[in-house]
């Protein structure tokens, strides 16, 4: 089994690129039929989503346009947790299709955090895909309507995600070692 270290951590190959970009286009197959004719914005999630997003958007043949935001981070009240805040959207979205691009939707709070933020500059429709689910470690009730793929609860790097920082860059997916 081909293993990679990544800072101080161990993973194995899990998903190969070739198996991430079939699920990927088939995700695009499915966005060219439903989305034709709605002129949808891609909202892009920076830094995890790169990779996806680059790969879905060659794919992707209808008319549409693409942007790219980032989430900031930082601590709440004890009662409200971690708070999570959109920046870097420049398109006025008020009456558009938009489709969120995420690399993952683990417990889900992020995702849901953004639903909220963009549902406030009254958008016509809020769509969202995300190259991975870890059905398992779902916390909230999201409408998520583009996944690639469905994984276990595990912790992975590669094609776009990080651990500390590193291993974005991997073209295939490993799981941690444990
Ligand atoms: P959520 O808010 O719990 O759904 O987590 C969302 C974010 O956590 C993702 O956008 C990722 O940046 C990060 N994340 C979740 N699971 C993993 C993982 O297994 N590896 C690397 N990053 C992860
Ligand atoms: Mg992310």
């Amino acid at each position: 089994m081909k293993t990679v270290k990544v800072k101080d951590k161990e993973f194995e190959l899990f998903l190969s690129q070739e198996t991430i970009e079939k699920a990927i286009a088939d995700v695009a197959e499915k966005i060219n039929k439903d989305l034709a004719g709605k002129n949808p914005l891609f909202i892009c999630v920076l830094n995890g989503s790169f990779m996806y997003a680059s790969e879905l958007m060659k794919r992707v043949s209808i008319p549409s346009e693409v942007s790219f935001v980032k989430m900031s981070s930082y601590k709440g009240t004890a009662s409200t947790g971690k708070i999570k805040e959109v920046y870097g959207l420049e398109e006025d979205i008020k009456g558009r299709t938009i489709v969120i691009i995420e690399d993952i939707v683990d417990t889900g709070h992020t995702i849901v955090q953004m639903l909220d933020q963009l549902a406030c500059d009254e958008p016509k429709e809020i769509l969202v895909s995300a190259m991975l689910l870890k059905p398992a470690a779902l916390k909230h009730s999201v409408k998520l309507d583009y996944i690639a793929l469905e994984i276990p609860n595990d912790f992975i790097v590669g094609y776009g995600l990080d651990y500390d920082g590193y291993g974005r860059n991997l073209p295939d997916i490993y799981k941690i070692k444990g």
